[in-house]
């Protein structure tokens, strides 16, 4: 939720900060707001509600001018999203602006305290109390402000990613994190060869200018200026030595490539990312999984009495995924919990427990807090993510990065077939180390998985006609997604994805249930998207489908290809190619990301950036 970017150096701040604004956008777009010092000292703040867009008009003919500069989109929490909610936030003098990620849980009762010291506020974010907070600690304790910023932070309950500009300082920026991700970028001015700061939630809106860039860990607070002085201390004054990191991504990654969205570019990107997903990790000619973080703690997986996966939304799904194929092939006991409750239960976890989170971001609030539980509790954590120094994979003891690229679209589609696949390499070295599998078995699996890249490929070359026929369900108020085993999951990814970026309602069943309550809802008027896949419950699902037609539900099949029993039963079918039982959720997933996409784009929504949501979720 929520992106900040920041610059100081010798170029103009402000088209570096629209940049990366517009970079920032997939976390949120309720508003914009950018903070500048010219070279008079004057610290000008504008902000519009809405888009980038909006705030790029309003500043039209105003004084954008600046080498040093703070900007926010906002995913709001706390206050409506307007104009006066917007970030930056000033301190009452105006000496401060401030832009904040995250959530400050105890804002009501410091806005008291601070409303007693003749404070007052103009918006009804929790942001504004932290602004007011430095600035109070500046003059109570008549500290500077990296000083005051380590004050008002012992003193706050919450998550945050911050950076402040002070007018009567127009040469430094400080920064802080905890929970919210914040990342610093260390370049050299191209012209004048001088040290020049970057300060992103992300890469994205740095890696144009730098690929050096350190990451700023829970409860730091780094301080930066024109000089080329970087310093970062704890809240406890003790100083810290930055970690440089290359960064490891491209440009082109981040733009869209001809396509018109993001999502569509990312579903007709899934072959080669997953191919680049495998690559180094099955051995073509052994038919072999090499997994270098089972490799390493290769006891703690052979010895493990039980395996929890915590994730949210599209992760939790691939989990679902994860968990049937890791049970099958490794015979471990797995669940599966939504990160956001396991949190707030006292679950029961065992030194001998493995927990895997699973996150696109690796900011996921929910997850990082569920893994910082186990953690407590001793369990040993393994990270799957895709975005690569992220918090996550920073938090846990071993892990896999997916390696799918970046994912922009705000609907999740590569990063979900490449978190299958990663569990599914992950499951079978397990296998491989406890010998549950026999070795026909094993390499029967990795030859079919290291095809998968190509089958999706015919999968997208074989329904490229979802565009017209997605047309005729826009008038739908409703739709229901059915599978079994394996294909269950699968029904809840495609009834999230339709919901998310069509907002049709949509709902996801395993396909016996219908009988047990939801087959009530069946009538002329509800189209029904069934999973149906020549394998395990293959005769069972049929009946399913006469169940469905018996009460005049429209059926939308996902059928192999050669499949003319249920095609025929069907009002439309979309064909995958035949693979293995297990593997077949990374096929039947394609037709429908994109039965969404042309539902959404038939009725005009904005597919990457649908509304009320963000790409990374880092507050609660
Ligand atoms: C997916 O389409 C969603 N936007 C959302 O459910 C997402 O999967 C969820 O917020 C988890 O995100 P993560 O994978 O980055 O942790
Ligand atoms: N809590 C702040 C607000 O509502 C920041 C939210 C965010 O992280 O986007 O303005």
């Amino acid at each position: 939720m929520c992106g900040i970017v920041g610059y100081i150096g010798d170029q103009e701040a402000y088209p570096i900060l629209i940049k990366g604004l517009h970079r920032l956008e997939y976390r949120g777009y309720d508003s914009a707001g950018i903070s500048l010092i010219n070279n008079k000292g004057e610290l000008n703040v504008y902000k519009a509600k809405g888009k980038v867009s909006a705030l790029e008009k309003s500043v039209e003919g105003k004084d954008i001018s600046g080498t040093i500069g703070i900007a926010h989109t906002r995913w709001a929490t706390h206050g409506e999203p307007n104009t006066t909610n917007a970030h930056p936030h000033f301190s009452q003098s105006k000496n401060l602006s401030l832009v904040h990620n995250g959530i400050i849980e105890n804002y009501k009762p410091l806005r008291t305290e601070l409303e007693k010291n003749g404070m007052t506020f103009c918006s009804e974010t929790d942001t504004e109390v932290l602004v007011q907070l430095v600035e109070f600690m500046m003059v109570s304790h008549k500290c500077d402000l990296y000083n005051a910023v380590q004050l008002a932070l012992k003193n706050v309950v919450g998550a945050y990613a911050i950076a402040i500009l002070e007018k009567s300082h127009p040469d430094q920026i400080v920064c802080a994190r905890k929970g919210s991700p914040l990342i610093i970028g260390v370049g050299k001015d191209k012209t004048s060869g001088r040290p020049e700061f970057y300060i992103g939630s992300d890469a994205t809106p740095i890696i144009e200018y730098t690929n050096q860039v350190i990451y700023l860990n829970d409860e730091e607070i780094a301080i930066m200026n024109r000089a080329g002085l970087l310093d970062i201390t704890n809240l406890s004054n003790v100083k810290q030595t930055p970690q440089l990191v290359t960064l490891q991504m491209n440009l082109d990654q981040l733009e869209k490539g001809g396509y018109p969205h993001f999502m569509l570019k990312e579903i007709w990107e899934q072959p080669d990312a997953l191919r680049t997903c495998i690559r180094g990790r099955i051995d073509k000619a052994e038919k072999d999984v090499l997994l270098s973080g089972i490799i390493d703690h290769r006891d703690k997986f052979i010895n493990c009495r039980r395996i929890i996966i915590c994730a949210c939304g599209t992760s939790w799904h691939s989990a679902l995924i994860g968990k049937y194929f890791i049970e099958e092939a490794c015979q471990i006991p797995v669940e599966v919990e939504y990160a956001s409750e396991f949190r707030y239960r006292n679950p029961v976890i065992h030194p001998d427990d493995i927990v895997i989170a699973v996150s696109q971001s690796g900011e996921t609030a929910d997850t990082l807090a569920a893994i910082q539980l186990a953690k407590e509790k001793g369990a040993f954590l393994y990270g799957i993510c895709n975005v690569i120094g992220s918090s996550i994979p920073r938090a846990t003891h071993s892990g896999t990065y997916l390696h799918v690229g970046p994912e922009i679209g705000v609907a999740s589609t590569k990063a979900f077939t490449g978190q299958v696949i990663t569990l599914c390499l992950l499951g079978l070295a397990i296998a491989k180390e406890k010998k549950t599998l026999s070795n026909e078995m094993f390499h029967m699996l990795v030859d079919e998985l290291q095809q998968i890249p190509d089958k999706i490929q015919w999968t997208l070359e074989n329904n490229k006609n979802i565009d017209q026929f997605a047309q005729m369900f826009t008038y739908c108020k409703n739709f229901i997604y059915l599978g079994r085993g394996y294909n269950y999951p699968v029904a809840l990814e495609g009834a999230l994805k339709l919901k998310e970026i069509s907002y049709i309602h949509a709902e996801g069943y395993p396909a016996a249930e219908m009988k047990h309550g939801p087959i009530a809802l069946i009538d002329e008027e509800m189209p029904v998207v069934v999973i149906a896949p020549k394998h395990g419950m293959y005769e069972k699902v049929v009946s399913n489908i006469q169940e469905i037609k018996s009460r005049k539900g429209k059926i939308i099949s996902v059928i192999t290809e050669d499949d003319t029993v249920v095609k025929n039963m069907s009002d439309y079918s979309f064909v995958i190619p035949d693979t293995r039982d297990c593997f077949v959720p990374l096929l039947a997933v394609i037709p429908l990301q994109l039965l969404s996409y042309y539902v959404a784009i038939a009725k005009g929504r904005n597919v990457d950036q649908p509304r009320n949501l963000a790409k990374s979720v880092t507050v609660e």
